[in-house]
């Protein structure tokens, strides 16, 4: 571990609550804390945290990712929504957290296209019932419990809207221009915390991440979604020329960033978080292709770089995004381990060796969604020929 608060120690006695534990990044949050816990409880430094993890189980939530914890007794599982006002009260009355950390959203640009209303209802209203919830519950706390109660919540990037190539990337001081109804959801979501902790003095602490990947990454997602749609030889749909830039994160780099800001963050703050690693659409499906070509070479549908097809644009689709992290950097001592490279490895490694796991979340529902999505995209024949893909090429 590369930063200064590296574990939990600082905050270490009593209980957290984490809501949306069982999507991708909060599941990689529990497992991750609780392999934490496991390896200070070996080297005998550590006395126990429990954790508290409500989820609604959409269809994004799966408590089969969290499998390995059962019968642990410092973990629980609550079925249940955040906008629940009654269940958050009771669950924060009888547990008495030393910190929330704050997951649960809707998290699907184009299903938030296609369907905002779920969007606005569990990330805005249901922050909102967290902080009148986590508000009241500060105000029962006394002494070194009030001094040490922290609410963390879990953000995007994708509030500061789009860059130009030649754009500085993002600051924690970049004005929000969120453009699309997610993005919009989560900004509101943040000016909430922000207020609550200026008006009424709650200790929050805001995390800006950029895109996530690796294990248990719902297939929607372009990742995870090039990856199976390569392994069972269906197309790879590139949205427009495919010249969108994200800047990608490991997902485990993403959970000790959060780690170190509910150690070491201070109370009304934001936080960027950010692995440096901008990369075109169009080059992560490339380079994923590759991996598969060099890790599968007995495959009917190598080169896969075949199965790239352009199909039409995203609406509102942002052009760059790139997280400066330095605050977290330099104050926390935070660093990502993993290069884009050794994640993206280690990313197509689980999903080679959990197929399992893929076959169960693309079942069913999962279908609907990508007949929805992209039957109504065409494939555009002119950005196939102006961009000569040549088998295994990363460009
Ligand atoms: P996800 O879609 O994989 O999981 C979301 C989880 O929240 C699911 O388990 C779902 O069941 C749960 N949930 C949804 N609505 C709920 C409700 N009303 N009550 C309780 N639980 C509910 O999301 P993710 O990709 O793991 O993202 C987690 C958080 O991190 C989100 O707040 C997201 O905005 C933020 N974020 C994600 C990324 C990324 O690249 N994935 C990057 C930056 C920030
Ligand atoms: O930046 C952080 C955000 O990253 C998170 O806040 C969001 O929750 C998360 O979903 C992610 O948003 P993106 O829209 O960037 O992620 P997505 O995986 O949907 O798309 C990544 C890029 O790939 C984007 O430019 C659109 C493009 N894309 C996506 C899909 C699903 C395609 O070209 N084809 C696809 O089929």
């Amino acid at each position: 571990m590369n930063h200064k608060s590296g574990n939990q120690g600082e905050r270490a006695s009593g209980l957290i609550l984490v809501t949306g534990g069982a999507g991708f990044i909060g599941s990689n949050f529990v497992l991750d804390w609780f392999d934490q816990l496991d390896r200070d409880a070996e080297l005998q430094t550590h006395t126990s945290v429990a954790l508290v993890n409500l989820d609604k189980l959409t269809y994004a939530g799966n408590a089969g990712n969290l499998a390995a914890l059962r019968g642990r007794p410092d973990y629980t599982f609550v079925h249940g929504d955040i906008c629940d006002g009654g269940l958050v009260a009771r669950l924060l009355a009888q547990h008495r957290p030393a910190a929330i950390v704050h997951f649960a959203a809707e998290t699907h640009v184009d299903r938030s296209i296609s369907a905002p209303d779920a969007f606005l209802r569990t990330n805005i209203d249901g922050t909102f019932t967290l902080l009148q919830a986590a508000r009241a519950h500060f105000d029962t706390l006394a002494g070194e419990e009030c001094e040490r109660f922290r609410f963390l919540h879990v953000s995007t990037d994708e509030v500061y809207g789009t860059l130009q190539p030649d754009d500085p990337a993002f600051s924690e001081s970049t004005p929000y221009a969120p453009n699309s109804p997610y993005a919009a959801s989560k900004a509101a979501s943040d000016h909430l915390v922000r207020a609550w902790h200026h008006t009424y003095g709650l200790p929050t602490l805001i995390t800006n991440c950029s895109n996530n990947y690796g294990p248990l990454h719902f297939p929607e997602k372009l990742i995870p979604l090039m990856l199976t749609h390569a392994l069972a030889g269906k197309p790879l749909p590139v949205y427009g020329d495919g010249q969108q830039v994200r800047d990608w994160l490991y997902v485990r780099d993403h959970c000790s960033a959060i780690r170190a800001v509910l150690a070491g963050g201070r109370p009304g703050e934001t936080y960027n978080v950010g692995g440096g690693n901008q990369r075109s659409n169009l080059k992560v499906v490339r380079t994923l292709c590759a991996l598969l070509d060099e890790l599968r070479p007995e495959s009917p549908f190598t080169p896969h770089a075949q199965l790239i097809r352009f199909v039409t644009d995203r609406p509102g689709h942002d052009r760059r995004y790139a997280i400066d992290a330095r605050k977290l950097e330099q104050e926390l001592g935070w660093h990502a381990q993993e290069t884009f490279e050794s994640g993206l490895r280690k990313t197509v490694a689980w999903y080679l060796a959990n197929s399992a796991w893929v076959d169960n979340v693309t079942s069913g529902a999962y279908q609907n969604w990508v007949q929805q999505n992209y039957s109504r995209r065409a494939i555009s024949e002119t950005a196939m020929e102006s961009v000569h893909i040549k088998a295994g090429e990363a460009e």
